[in-house]
């Protein structure tokens, strides 16, 4: 297989794939691992605030030389309704309960305490520090941000999971697509229906291949070479791993955590709201089945920020019924070396097959 694409041209990289960005997962030590071995790291910058960007950014310029891609959310955000506020603190009071009863003490914030980054302070980070490529889900850029960035001369990558969002995004001039199976570990990208789309990896790659001309980075259950290959197959020209480095030494996630994963059954992963209020693809637990279903879910980002405190006093203490661990649906090994060994050997999977 010639590893030359269109993505590796457009980002000057070796090897069309891309280490996913994984907001408290991926560290710029994971972000340089990948970039180091040819790939492209995506230091995730989540809704983190312009210093926290920039610091993150510098730690990353600190570690590698080679290009690397940063992430963000650009995600509208409701407004503080009544309605809002009265929810707010029934869903609070709950969390606090629910707490306590599982012996987790935890400090939650009041709605007028919660700070919401304007993503566009994030791109003025970005702009500042000369990032070039930039990855983005759970919308579209406006278009005068496009427009900054391309003058800044910036490579945009928007993340899609229909072929509805994929046209959207096209006819904006973003310049590569990521098309997120429904197979992909994580929050679903998805912006532009009420109701998630619900098709899956191999259809939706195949149908935004046939009606969308731009390069197209597939994202979802990639763990091998056979699954890489299949996704070049239907039109892929870059290959997006975030599970498959869970385990990596660079991950953030804890030693817990880690040896949790490995125990991860077909039946534990599932799509739920509980967590942030958007849905997100993870390990199920006593939170997510208490919470499911129930009016105890407020809209992204707010129950996202509520459930903070929890998760943080979870992790504290090693209890795996309350903490977020985000996974896809392809499970396997996990491998525990180095980010740069995981993709060397990724590699090295897909040229032995390929011959
Ligand atoms: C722990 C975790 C965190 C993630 N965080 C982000 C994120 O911050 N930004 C983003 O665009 N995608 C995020 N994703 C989704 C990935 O970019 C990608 O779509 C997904 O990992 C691909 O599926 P896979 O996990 O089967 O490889 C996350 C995924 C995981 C597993």
């Amino acid at each position: 297989m010639t590893w030359s694409t269109q993505i590796t041209q457009l980002l000057d990289i070796k090897y069309p794939i891309i280490q996913a960005p994984m907001f408290g997962v991926t560290t710029p030590q994971m972000v340089a691992g990948a970039s180091e071995t040819g790939a492209l790291g995506t230091l995730a910058l989540g809704d983190l605030s312009y210093e926290k960007c920039m610091d993150a950014i510098e730690a990353t310029r600190r570690l590698t030389t080679q290009p690397f891609a940063v992430n963000i959310f650009v995600n509208s955000i409701p407004e503080v309704s009544e309605n809002l506020r009265s929810q707010y603190s029934k869903v609070s009071s709950f969390i606090a309960t629910l707490a306590h009863q599982h012996g987790l003490e935890v400090v939650l914030p009041r709605l007028e305490e919660i700070h919401l980054t304007d993503y566009k302070d994030q791109i003025a980070a970005i702009i500042a520090s000369k990032c070039k490529i930039v990855s983005f889900t759970f919308g579209n850029l406006d278009s005068q941000s496009i427009a900054l960035l391309k003058e800044n001369g910036t490579v945009l990558i928007g993340t899609c999971t229909s072929l509805a969002e994929a046209l959207l995004l096209e006819a904006s001039g973003i310049d590569i697509i990521c098309v997120q199976g429904l197979e992909a570990g994580g929050h679903r990208g998805s912006f532009q229906a009420t109701v998630i789309p619900q098709i899956g990896g191999l259809s939706l790659l195949s149908q935004v291949y046939d009606h969308v001309n731009k390069p197209l980075i597939y994202a979802g259950g990639i763990y091998n070479a056979r699954t890489l290959l299949a996704a070049q197959q239907l039109g892929a020209a870059g290959f997006q791993v975030g599970s498959l480095l869970l385990k990596s030494r660079e991950s953030a996630l804890l030693d817990f955590e880690k040896q949790h994963l490995s125990q991860v059954k077909e039946s534990d992963i599932v799509l739920t709201r509980s967590f942030s209020g958007r849905f997100t693809r993870a390990i199920t637990n006593t939170f997510i089945k208490t919470v499911d279903g129930t009016d105890y879910i407020l809209p992204y980002p707010y129950q996202n920020k509520l459930t903070n405190a929890l998760r943080r006093a979870a992790k504290a203490k090693g209890n795996t019924d309350f903490v977020g661990i985000w996974v896809g649906q392809s499970i396997h090994s996990y491998r525990d070396g180095s980010t740069g060994d995981i993709l060397q050997e990724l590699i090295r999977e897909v040229e032995e097959a390929t011959g």
